[in-house]
């Protein structure tokens, strides 16, 4: 197994105007207090642990009225120097899409647009040479084809059966090129089989920390950035040689959102990635 860092270039979202006012997923109650300034003391930790371990961390400027922007995964899918727009399911994040797409473009990415539901790195996550594309939820099954015509990965169809896990990096982890954590109950028996052949060393998570939203995590290759409350899941990761950092984003999980969710990784070109 590799354990070298790789410096990684994310792109973040302040959440200056988070809220939770509408549910689209089973964490979200719209009647529940939530603490913006809080949201947004826990997000500037996150990317300072980011700043701490070299990589950098680019910023899109947060819009009015879209209190879910600050999930910056969801903004696009970016891979050897190609970024693919995203399409939201929901229409209370409509309006994010074009805002991501032109931070693509005035970035100098290659730009794509989808012709389907796709909710970028929430649901699409490259695993060494495979792009693991979630389904079931939110991304639509026919933008998989999509992505593999316009990235050149091998795409692999991942079936998501529990509205808790609603998004791929909800439920899994990609921790290195060989090596990916993931919940089981959380995708179709034909998925576990699927992973099950392509990753025989995986990481199983448990339940109590896939509920903390522990899978949504950032592996640099060596450090995994992920939820304070998952400790169950850091300790699994330490026994494997991965140093851990948790981080409390519980304003975030209000909104089914952690560390993975805040963070959208931006690959330049197989050489940087
Ligand atoms: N409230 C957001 C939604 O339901 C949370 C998105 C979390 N993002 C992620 N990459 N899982 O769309």
């Amino acid at each position: 197994m590799t354990m070298d860092a790789t410096r990684q270039r994310f792109l973040m979202c302040r959440p200056t105007y988070f809220a939770v006012d509408y549910a689209i997923n089973p964490w979200m109650d719209p009647t529940a207090p939530v603490d913006t300034d809080l949201a947004v003391r826990q997000w500037e930790r996150l990317r300072q642990v980011y700043r701490d371990l070299g990589h950098t961390v680019e910023e899109i400027a947060p819009l009015p009225g879209l209190p879910d922007m600050v999930f910056a995964a969801n903004g696009g899918t970016v891979i050897d120097g190609k970024a693919m727009a995203v399409q939201f399911r929901d229409p209370q994040r409509a309006d994010e899409a074009p805002a991501y797409r032109a931070w693509f473009e005035a970035a100098g990415f290659e730009m794509y647009d989808p012709k389907h539901v796709n909710e970028g790195e929430g649901d699409i996550l490259l695993a060494g040479d495979h792009l693991l594309a979630g389904t079931g939820f939110r991304t639509a099954h026919a933008a998989h084809a999509q992505l593999q015509e316009v990235f050149g990965y091998p795409v692999i169809t991942m079936q998501l059966v529990d509205p808790r896990f609603y998004h791929l990096d909800t439920a899994l982890t990609v921790l290195d090129e060989q090596t990916v954590a993931y919940l089981p109950e959380a995708f179709s028996a034909g998925s576990q089989a699927v992973l099950r052949r392509l990753f025989p060393d995986a990481v199983h998570a448990s339940m109590a920390d896939a509920e903390v939203l522990g899978l949504n995590a950032v592996s640099d290759g060596r450090h995994v950035v992920l939820p304070a409350q998952a400790t169950g899941l850091a300790a699994q990761l330490r026994d494997r040689g991965y140093q851990t950092i948790g981080v409390d984003l519980s304003e975030l999980r209000k909104a089914g959102g952690g560390p993975k969710c805040c963070t959208l990784r931006l690959r330049q070109g197989k050489a940087s990635q």
